[in-house]
């Protein structure tokens, strides 16, 4: 099996900042006093308590318990092993490694489909840049207006006509037929029943499509010649790397400017993005034709408040942008949507009119509400009654979807104020539309893709964890009393008990060093008593006051326990029964007293103990 050498692990570790690390990831996180906070990932959360400290290089959450250290971030958050976590940060940090005992198994491992896509968007971005293959596509893209700090910001590309042009460069790099059919980049054919495989892009101009981290996970080609046949756009199919349902074109480029101004803008093709972006409009994502689903209003809520939608006039747009506001709005966020020229797209509308006609557009553009009742007054006779219960009964369905009652209120004000109808109607009948739908079998979830731990958060007993976290954050003082008075024994949690053991041994920080080797359980708690200065105490308290209230009430428990055992026990007599009850009573009675009148006791039991 391939190892990775501990020095290799410690260097990384070294290297990569937890706090950048994760702030690559969530740019929301914040520093808030001594630590960092935004929502976690990891479930949905509307106050912060996922917290990352800087000092201990840990993350932690208060809310589901995930935590651990700055591997076991990439590892929970990309739902990669130890080792790929490792691979991630080591080339983050331009740390090479030299496994032990022969390279990871390569067939269907991420890191080579990264490594794959890597290498495909260098080669078709040099085929489209150099040499004579790609003059018909540097003249496409000429004529759409692309320049070349545009085709080098968004690394465009083209893909060489003919059948193996990346199979054969890609093989005689080391990488197998298969691992590209599984990243997609080629298809399987049976000639004849011999298996073989050829390119899937072919005299395309390709759009690589980048994940939130701006890692390249798929690619979009698109045909130059209107003559030619086959469809205008090919994409890259599912894989384990590519999910329709959770990218969106140029998210990681966008995802700066959406934190800053709170707004994603969605728009349809790549094309469009592009052109946005080249016209200083950065906060914008593409859908690229797909359908917007849970996913995508959940990656986008957790930078954006608001969501603008850029759609075609057509009916189709339409549709879409009624369908994809309620799936936003399901999400809370608020949603207005941009209606373009006909005929238009973002793309076209720039380049023949300005980007200040999109900007005004955007700046002006109806709440998805208002929207909904612009384009059914437009097709529908309100001078009808039916006419008129149509768009009622349309408003009604949109408002019921949206979760908050503080959003819904000021809608049914505003659709009653437009249809001409008393608010408290419009009310009465949103609650019959909203019955009506309890009634009906519950909409089928999307599929839950947002990371999420598996197992549920154990909590540990309260009493054990402030103990832990008092030796973590005052070593010094609180050790000397533990080491000395307390027996890891009595503690009941194994996990809290291992911990105490450990650090009677050595410092805290052979917890942060060596992190990985702790299994998930341990990381958590390590975690949770280091992401926080302390949260035991209190300006007031004295740690070691603290500390020696704990021991007493773990040695109480430890007696109780005892006593109870003792009254089960059949193999003392009468006399040694009473001795020790009579004990184990007196010391019970020192330990309520305070830590003066426990600690000759503390002693004499456990120099008994150390005696026999
Ligand atoms: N699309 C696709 N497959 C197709 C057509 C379209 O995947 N056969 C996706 C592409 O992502 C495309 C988006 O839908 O960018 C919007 O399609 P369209 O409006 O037809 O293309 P444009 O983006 O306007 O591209 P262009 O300006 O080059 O025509
Ligand atoms: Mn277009």
């Amino acid at each position: 099996m391939a190892m990775i050498p501990k020095e290799t692990i410690e260097e990384i570790r070294a290297r990569c900042n937890i706090v950048e690390v994760v702030g690559a990831y969530l740019p929301e996180l914040r520093r808030r006093g001594s630590t960092y906070k935004c929502n976690c990932p990891f479930h949905k959360e509307k106050t912060p308590s996922f917290t990352v400290n800087d000092g201990r290089q840990v993350f932690h959450c208060f809310g589901c318990g995930v935590g651990g250290d700055v591997f076991r971030f990439v590892m929970d958050y990309e739902k990669v092993d130890f080792v790929t976590a490792v691979g991630v940060l080591a080339e983050r940090v331009g740390v090479e490694i030299v496994y032990e005992g022969g390279q990871p198994e390569k067939s269907g491992n991420k890191d080579v489909l990264y490594k794959l896509h890597t290498d495909a968007a260098a080669f078709y971005h040099r085929m489209l840049l150099d040499g004579t293959e790609g003059a018909e596509a540097r003249r496409y893209l000429e004529e759409r207006d692309l320049p070349i700090d545009v085709i080098k910001d968004f690394q465009i590309g083209y893909a060489p006509q003919g059948w193996e042009q990346l199979l054969s460069r890609a093989v005689k790099k080391g990488y197998t037929a298969e691992q590209l059919e599984a990243a997609g980049l080629v298809v399987p054919s049976d000639r004849n029943g011999q298996k073989s495989h050829y390119d899937r892009f072919r005299n395309r101009i390709m759009f690589p499509i980048c994940d939130q981290m701006g890692r390249v996970i798929g690619f979009s080609g698109r045909i130059m010649n209107k003559a030619e046949k086959g469809a205008k756009y090919v994409n890259s199919p599912e894989t384990l790397l590519f999910k329709k349902n959770r990218v969106l074109f140029a998210f990681d480029k966008a995802r700066k400017p959406i934190v800053e101004s709170r707004q994603a803008i969605v728009v349809e093709g790549q094309i469009d993005a592009i052109r946005c972006h080249q016209a200083g409009l950065n906060n914008v994502v593409a859908s690229q034709g797909t359908a917007l689903t849970e996913n995508h209003a959940r990656m986008i809520k957790r930078y954006a408040d608001e969501v603008i939608l850029v759609l075609d006039a057509d009916a189709a747009g339409l549709k879409a942008a009624l369908a994809s506001s309620e799936i936003f709005m399901a999400n809370e966020l608020s949603v207005r949507v941009v209606t373009l020229p006909e005929k238009e797209d973002p793309d076209s509308l720039i380049k023949n009119s300005g980007k200040e006609v999109l900007i005004e557009l955007i700046r002006e553009a109806p709440g998805a509400l208002d929207f909904l009742i612009d384009s059914f007054q437009r097709s529908e006779d309100v001078g009808t009654e039916a006419g008129r219960m149509r768009v009622v009964q349309a408003v009604l369905n949109f408002i019921s979807t949206c979760p908050s009652a503080a959003r819904r209120d000021p809608m049914i004000h505003a659709a009653a104020d437009r249809l001409n109808i008393s608010p408290m109607a419009l009310s009465q009948d949103l609650r019959r539309v909203k019955q009506q739908q309890q009634q009906r079998p519950a909409r089928k979830q999307v599929e839950e893709e947002a990371p999420r731990p598996i197992v549920p958060k154990k909590t540990y007993p309260r009493q054990e964890t402030a103990l832990l976290e008092l030796l973590v954050h005052y070593y010094p003082e609180v050790h000397p009393l533990v080491h000395d008075f307390l027996p890891p024994q009595h503690l009941t949690d194994p996990t809290c008990k291992q911990l105490v053991e450990i650090l009677m041994l050595d410092p805290p920080e052979t917890l942060t060093e060596g992190f990985h080797e702790f299994d998930e359980a341990t990381q958590k708690i390590i975690s949770q008593i280091q992401v926080e200065e302390s949260r035991t105490i209190d300006a007031e308290t004295l740690p070691t006051d603290l500390a020696q209230r704990y021991i007493l009430l773990f040695w109480k428990r430890a007696l109780e326990q005892e006593q109870a055992v003792l009254k089960q026990r059949t193999d003392l007599s009468n006399e040694e029964r009473f001795v020790e009850t009579t004990r184990i009573k007196h010391d019970l009675h020192a330990l309520s007293k305070g830590w003066k009148d426990a600690q000759p006791m503390l002693e004499a039991r456990l120099h008994k103990d150390v005696d026999f």
